[in-house]
């Protein structure tokens, strides 16, 4: 390994081309924001909430089928599958005559966002070398909130246009298509596939810039005594499920990841991302600015994320971020109360938005990768990524209505959850960074009372 070059142009290729895909899934969240009043003018709020909802709603089957492609197709072949599907569901969406077939592309395009947040970090995980993991999992989540940050910038030209807005995404995935003839396989599935392959030698090679013959098995020893040994899966799906399941230790961080994944969601912040122009509508002059400023403020936060990510344990990030979202939550509430400014409704849900970022936003997707290797990543991700997509439906879709009966009181369920979340992760929670999944179960089984170990 000390002879490997980490970062190679290989890497660097995989890289754009994967995180492509989660800014094109955090493009699709933002871009309804600012066309609702010019797309098909006249249609009820019912609509426009299930256009909005319809790509959450495709997410936890893309999430599902996305772990089965990489299994069965590769990461390489699943990956070209899913910016396929990107790039047909935005011509649909570009094209679209009328609400319904709107709705029909933002399934499709949520189907490919599902498969993303799933095949993505399998995919980078299985690429990078260990020292670069904690960061390439962050830059995930920055490429999905420079998706949304782009969606509002692009808006201000283009907000007459939305066939324009819509049609970013297929451009977009025509381009990755286009590329992607040099996409690498990932090692590690062709080794696991079969130890002995070639293929799975000379990506190794290119990958980590080696030149002899000894070095490449060397690696190829660190992939299989890694992971692959232990992803000899002989029962197939439903077995690795049954022992996930029934090994208490593994239960319990399962548990953990899904707890994390429903915080992230039910913490509200797509109810922010989904719906912040019809928020600040009436708050500030033009709302487009609101929602732009929240979309700067939340790169920027994801950047300070990465640089904080492998120097501070999670638990302190999630902590901060949760009580910081939490006091922000608050504050929304006072200022929509109208016992203070109603700038500070503004400031607040900037704050809200920063304080996601540097620990509720890309955590629960990296924990999941620290917590679980071999045969459970795959299965333990696209649990952790179907739940969150449902979630994810429940905020989209419930929010208006939240927003129209608990009007200034509509942050309040958020702020609950948050509480929890913070409670949660200070008794429960276990600390994760720095260590291997094997080292998090030995830890537990070392341990018997939970709350010592988890603390
Ligand atoms: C996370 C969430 C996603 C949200 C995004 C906002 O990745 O999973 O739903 O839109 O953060 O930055």
């Amino acid at each position: 390994m000390e002879d490997a070059k980490v970062v190679t142009a290989p890497l660097i290729f995989a890289v754009i081309v994967a995180s492509t895909s989660m800014f094109l899934a955090g493009y699709n969240a933002g871009v309804m924001n600012a066309p609702e009043k010019v797309v098909f003018p006249g249609h009820s709020t019912l609509m426009w909430t299930m256009a909005v909802t319809a790509l959450p709603i495709g997410g936890p089957f893309g999430s599902a089928l996305g772990g089965k492609l990489a299994e069965n197709r590769g990461r390489r072949g699943a990956m070209l599958i899913l910016i396929w599907t990107f790039l047909v569901g935005g011509i649909i969406q570009t094209l679209a005559q009328d609400m319904l077939t709107i709705i029909f592309a933002r399934l499709i395009i949520g189907f490919a966002c599902g498969s993303s947040t799933v095949l993505v970090p399998i995919y980078l995980g299985e690429m990078a070398p260990p020292s670069l993991r904690g960061t390439l999992g962050t830059m995930t989540q920055f490429a999905m909130v420079c998706g949304i940050f782009f969606s509002n910038l692009i808006a201000f030209p283009l907000k007459n246009s939305w066939r324009a807005m819509f049609s970013v995404t297929a451009v977009i995935a025509a381009g990755q298509l286009l590329i992607s003839a040099f996409l690498l396989e990932s090692p590690r599935w062709l080794l696991n596939k079969d130890p002995n392959s070639l293929r799975a030698r000379y990506i190794i090679k290119r990958l980590r810039g080696l030149r002899s013959e000894q070095e490449v098995e060397r690696e190829v020893g660190n992939f299989i005594f890694g992971e692959s040994a232990q992803h000899q899966d002989e029962g197939g799906e439903k077995n690795t499920l049954k022992e996930l399941w029934s090994h208490p230790k593994r239960r319990n961080l399962l548990m953990s990841c899904l707890i994390l994944q429903m915080a992230q969601q039910l913490s509200g912040i797509n109810a922010v991302f989904y719906y912040s122009n019809s928020f600040f509508d009436g708050i500030i002059d033009d709302p487009l600015v609101g929602t732009t400023i929240v979309g700067g403020v939340n790169v920027i936060a994801t950047y300070v994320a990465l640089l904080v990510m492998d120097k501070t344990g999670r638990k302190t990030l999630i902590l901060c971020s949760s009580a910081g979202m939490f006091l922000s939550c608050i504050v929304v509430v006072v200022a929509l109360l109208g016992l203070v400014n109603n700038m500070f409704a503004v400031l607040a849900v900037n704050a809200f938005v920063f304080f996601f970022e540097i620990g509720l936003g890309p955590i629960p997707w990296l924990i999941v990768a620290e917590m679980f290797d071999g045969k459970y990543v795959a299965m333990a991700m696209s649990m952790c990524s179907q739940l969150n997509w449902v979630c994810n439906v429940i905020v989209g879709s419930v929010f208006p209505y939240m927003n129209k009966y608990l009007g200034p009181y509509s942050f309040v369920p958020f702020a609950s959850v948050l509480a929890c979340t913070f409670v949660y992760t200070l008794f429960y929670l276990p600390e994760t960074q720095g260590k291997t999944p094997e080292d998090l179960v030995a830890e537990m089984i070392r341990t018997n009372s939970q709350s010592v170990s988890f603390c």
